[in-house]
């Protein structure tokens, strides 16, 4: 009976002591999927959904909202291309930083992503007044608590339109009073993370 208690009692710290090395749940935490598991439509996710295009070092970024944006496969690597106006704050750091990261969120945060999209980042911190929280990933990478979707890409190609390319309706966007012609960022995506928000 005794050697019985005492072995139950081992066997018990044996399962405790093992529970200690597993790594901490973390069931809001984000968790990394392979680009080909990402459900969403494309274009939905662009053009319903927006995204904030983040892109920095911790002392040193700037996020803005996009609603084009493309996700795909190019040089056998999955890639996400986005298109930055040369008017944006955002695009000098597109231009000096070799990464960049896409934050995707719940619809309940489309006021704070209406806000990013209308508010430069040379004004003042519209980051704070957006009310979203800025993290970083474990790359160093910028992004927010709030976003259920992150992906992370490494510039591969950066150029503006050639404006003699474009047919007449795509270049109306660029014509004088509009928009600074855009330029064209390619990044293969190096990881894509989720947030489940069950359980929250
Ligand atoms: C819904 C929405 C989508 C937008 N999509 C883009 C886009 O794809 N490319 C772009 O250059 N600007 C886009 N903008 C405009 C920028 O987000 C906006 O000019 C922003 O204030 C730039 O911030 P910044 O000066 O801090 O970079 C969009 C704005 C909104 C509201």
């Amino acid at each position: 009976m005794k050697t019985k208690t005492i072995l139950t009692t081992l066997a018990l710290l044996a399962l405790m002591s093992c529970g200690q090395n597993q790594p901490a749940e973390n069931p809001t935490g984000p968790r990394e999927i392979d680009p080909a598991e990402i459900k969403e439509n494309p274009i939905a996710l662009f053009n319903d959904h927006w995204a904030l295009v983040t892109v920095g070092v911790p002392d040193d970024l700037n996020t803005m909202t996009i609603s084009w944006g493309s996700l795909g496969e190019l040089w056998n690597k999955p890639v996400v291309t986005v298109y930055v106006s040369s008017s944006r704050h955002t695009h000098a750091f597109m231009e000096k930083n070799d990464h960049f990261t896409l934050s995707f969120f719940p619809p309940e945060q489309r006021e704070a992503l209406q806000y990013l999209g209308t508010h430069s980042g040379r004004d003042g911190d519209k980051i704070q007044e957006s009310g979203l929280t800025l993290e970083f990933l474990e790359s160093g990478l910028p992004t927010f608590k709030e976003a259920d979707m992150v992906i992370e890409a490494r510039k591969l190609y950066g150029a503006p339109f050639d404006r003699e390319a474009l047919a007449e309706e795509a270049a109306a966007f660029y014509a004088p009073g509009q928009m600074g012609i855009q330029t064209v960022y390619i990044g293969e995506i190096e990881h894509v993370w989720v947030r489940d928000r069950t359980g929250e």
